[in-house]
C-alpha cells in the first residue's frame, strides 16, 4: 500500500463519500456486429447503458459516475443519463482506442476526493449491490484492488494453427469480471504509463507490484460479446 493510503481507506471514510465508479462503454462492439456500439444495443426494452448506469446510480455505496462513451455516442449518453435522471453521472467523456485508454480518459473526469474508484464494463449490464459491496471488502483489509472471479470449468488448450499444443493445468486459474475495485492512487499510478496490452484494471495494478484480492463473482456477470451472449444475459434481466 502507498504510503498515507491507509488513511484513507473505506473504513476511515464513508464509502459513499468517496466511492466513484468508471463506467467503460466506448467499445466499438465488433463481434456483436450491429448497426450501433454495443452500449446502445436494445436489452430490456432500453440501451444496455441504462441497465448498468441505473444499477450504479441506485447503489448506496456509490458517489459519483463518469461514463467513457464512443466517439460520437457523447450526446445519446448524456441524454440517457438524464432521462434516467442519475443524479450522480458527473461527467461523460469519449473513450479511446483501447479499454485501458477509456478508463484513462474517464479518470481525469474523477474526483481528487475519491477514496477509491470502482471500474465496470457496460458490457455486463447485471451489477448487483452484493458484488460492489464484495469488491469494496478487501480495500479495507490492506489490499489495493479486488476483483470479481469465477472459477474456469472447462479443461484449457494452447492452440496452434488449430491443433492443440498444450493442455494448461487449470489449477489457480479464474476467469475475471467487473465491477473492479481499487484505491484512487493505486488505479491512477498504474493507468499513467504504458497501458498497451492490457483487458483490464487489474493487470495495470498487478503489473505495478499492486496486491489485488479476489472475491466471488457472479455468473449473471457474463460480459455481452456474442448475439448469443446478448440473448442469454437479457433472459436473466
Ligand atoms: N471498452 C471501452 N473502450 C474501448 C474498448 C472497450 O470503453 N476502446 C469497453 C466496452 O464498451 C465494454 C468493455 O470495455 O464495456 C469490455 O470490452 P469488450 O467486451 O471487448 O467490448 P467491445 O470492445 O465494444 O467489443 P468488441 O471487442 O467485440 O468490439
Ligand atoms: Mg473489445
Amino acid at each position: 500500500m502507498p504510503e498515507g493510503a491507509s488513511d484513507s481507506t473505506p473504513s476511515q471514510q464513508s464509502p459513499t463519500d468517496a466511492t466513484w465508479a468508471v463506467l467503460v462503454a466506448a467499445g466499438a462492439g465488433e463481434r456483436l456486429d450491429l448497426d450501433r456500439p454495443k452500449a446502445f444495443a436494445r436489452f430490456a426494452g432500453r440501451p444496455l447503458l441504462a441497465e448498468s448506469l441505473d444499477r450504479l446510480d441506485r447503489c448506496p455505496w456509490v458517489h459519483a459516475i463518469v461514463v467513457a462513451a464512443p466517439a460520437g455516442w457523447e450526446e445519446p449518453a448524456i441524454l440517457l443519463s438524464e432521462e434516467l435522471a442519475t443524479g450522480k453521472v458527473v461527467a461523460c467523456v469519449t473513450g479511446g482506442a483501447t479499454r485501458a485508454e477509456s478508463v484513462r480518459n474517464a479518470l481525469a473526469e474523477v474526483g481528487e476526493e475519491a477514496v477509491v474508484i470502482l471500474v465496470h464494463d457496460a458490457a455486463r449490464p447485471l451489477l448487483t449491490d452484493e458484488v460492489v459491496e464484495r469488491v469494496l471488502g478487501p480495500l479495507a483489509e490492506g489490499f489495493e484492488g479486488a476483483v470479481p472471479a469465477l472459477p474456469v470449468p472447462d479443461t484449457l488448450k494452447r492452440v496452434e494453427e488449430g491443433r492443440i499444443v498444450e493442455t494448461v493445468p487449470r489449477d489457480g486459474l479464474v476467469g475475471a469480471q467487473t465491477p473492479q475495485a481499487f484505491l484512487a492512487p493505486v488505479l491512477r499510478n498504474a493507468c499513467a504509463g504504458d497501458v498497451s496490452g492490457a483487458t483490464d484494471c487489474a493487470s495495470l495494478v498487478e503489473r505495478a507490484g499492486g496486491r489485488v484480492a479476489i472475491v466471488a463473482g457472479d455468473l449473471h456477470l457474463l460480459k455481452i460479446t456474442t448475439p448469443e451472449d446478448l440473448a442469454f444475459v437479457e433472459s436473466w434481466a
